[in-house]
């Protein structure tokens, strides 16, 4: 099986290693040079573990080239995905498919024979056919299918839940672009991943239906978390309590900053103008991406008030700015509401993260970048945990607390045990725990 994989980014490169990891070949078409560069000298241009070996091995065994030349790729290619980026349109809130809509523009010219276009990227319910649409208006001669291919993997775990998916989702109404799907996928089926085949507007809806409902599960427990504070409940008693119910389930039940990320953010802004714009609109999901909003600004005010005497003057350590553990990615990272406003209420910000300072740097001007924990929290007033990366949980909060000036410590992730932090000295804030 010969595989074009059109944009080399978190989706497109976990998928394209991971395809040839089954044994197909992958050539993963990317226009930007600087990207290309480190990864045909065998580097992932992202934090995602796993990935660099992937990447290497597979090159070295000859299945994944990498290449800005789109037209070889698509002409020899059984499957084409398009992996390109569908960010939340300026102004108007909808999934930009500006990218989409240039790639297969760019891709059509060179299509030879049957060959299954399918997205992979995030697309809005009616994508697909009218990328058809495009495509026989560009290639009257072709016959053309069209899938969508909706992608569940979570970054930081990208490669685990590629090859481990709960399930596949392939929505098509070719049978021909079916046989092909089935074949490609038949390695997971093979482990007993579902793959499922429905129709092209289910697959684009389920998509970003799922999406929505994790993030309403999130915005739900952030909101019960503000309850337990205020009836002296402990969050993640309740949560896992409720959890146990198999309706329910126990995952996506942390309470924190709120969500970011490069998807729950833009899917949910873009769902919610879909239903708007069909009539039928999601109040709820309206409801989850405003309680989200302002919980990324309640997280601020939640910092200001450990502070005995106002933020002026005082300096906060941050430890972690990404906008989960595990990536490199700052896209609609909390920290990037957060820590603006703290700044703007007089407080110096030192941050350590494992992964994000490059990143980061540009997007969060004025703050001091230090290369550990330890260095970060060196004479500060507070202590401010924003994302979960694992060796922050192994810090010995005693040796914290003796590099420290304040005793503050706001902890908007859980990672630490209220009893150890207030032993080690601390005036100890969490989420959802009076
Ligand atoms: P990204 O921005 O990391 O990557 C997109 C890549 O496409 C970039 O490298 C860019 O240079 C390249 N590109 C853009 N136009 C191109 C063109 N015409 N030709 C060749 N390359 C081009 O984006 P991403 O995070 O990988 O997301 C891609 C899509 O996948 C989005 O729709 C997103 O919603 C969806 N998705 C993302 C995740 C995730 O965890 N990031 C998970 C599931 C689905
Ligand atoms: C999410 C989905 O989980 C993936 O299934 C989906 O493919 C992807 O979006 C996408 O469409 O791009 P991702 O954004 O990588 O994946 O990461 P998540 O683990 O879902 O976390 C998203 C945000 O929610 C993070 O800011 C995280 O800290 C927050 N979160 C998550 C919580 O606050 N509490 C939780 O219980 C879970």
């Amino acid at each position: 099986m010969k595989i074009c994989m059109i944009g080399a980014g978190y989706v497109g490169l976990v998928s394209a290693a991971c395809f040839t990891e089954f044994g197909w070949n992958v050539t993963c078409v990317d226009n930007d040079p600087k990207r290309l560069d480190e990864l045909n000298a065998g580097r992932s241009p992202i934090y995602e573990p796993g990935l660099d070996d992937l990447i290497q091995r597979n090159m070295k065994a000859g299945r994944l080239i990498f290449t800005s030349d789109l037209g070889p790729a698509v002409k020899s290619a059984d499957v084409v995905f398009l992996a390109v980026g569908t960010p939340m349109r300026r102004g108007d809130g909808y999934a930009d498919l500006s990218y989409v809509f240039a790639a297969v523009d760019e891709l059509a010219p060179h299509i030879d024979g049957f060959t299954v276009i399918t997205t992979k990227s995030t697309v809005p319910v009616g994508t697909s056919r009218q990328i058809e649409d495009r495509l026989k208006q560009l290639r009257p001669d072709l016959e053309t299918a069209v899938c969508s291919n909706p992608e569940f993997l979570r970054e930081g775990s990208a490669i685990q839940d590629f090859t481990h998916p709960d399930r596949v989702l392939v929505g098509t109404d070719s049978e021909k672009a079916r046989a092909v799907m089935e074949a490609l996928y038949r390695p997971l089926a093979l482990r007993g991943s579902p793959v499922m085949f429905v129709s092209r507007e289910s697959a684009e809806l389920a998509k970003y239906a799922a999406n929505a409902f994790l993030a309403l599960k999130i915005s739900f427990i952030n909101e019960i978390s503000d309850l337990c504070e205020q009836v002296g409940a402990d969050v993640q008693e309740v949560a896992s309590a409720i959890g146990k119910d198999r309706r329910i389930g126990d995952k996506f039940l942390h309470p924190g900053p709120g969500y970011g990320g490069s998807c729950f953010p833009k899917d949910v802004s873009a769902l919610v103008r879909t239903a708007r714009e069909y009539k039928a609109p999601l109040s709820i999901i309206e409801q989850v991406d405003r309680v989200n909003h302002e919980r990324k600004i309640a997280m601020a005010k939640r910092v200001e008030e450990a502070a005995t005497g106002g933020l002026r003057g005082k300096t906060i350590a941050v430890l972690g700015v990404t906008f989960k553990p595990n990536t490199d990615d700052m896209r609609d990272a909390p920290s990037l509401v957060i820590l603006p406003l703290l700044q703007e209420r007089g407080a110096t910000i030192r941050v350590f993260d494992p992964q994000g300072r490059k990143q980061a740097e540009p997007l969060l001007p004025g703050v001091v970048w230090c290369e550990s924990s330890l260095e970060t929290v060196k004479d500060a007033d507070i202590l401010v945990v924003i994302t979960e990366w694992n060796e922050f949980r192994a810090l010995d909060l005693n040796l914290v607390r003796a590099q420290m000036r304040g005793d503050a410590l706001v902890d908007l992730r859980n990672v630490f045990q209220p009893a150890t932090a207030r032993e080690a000295g601390f005036r100890y804030a969490s989420i959802g725990r009076a």
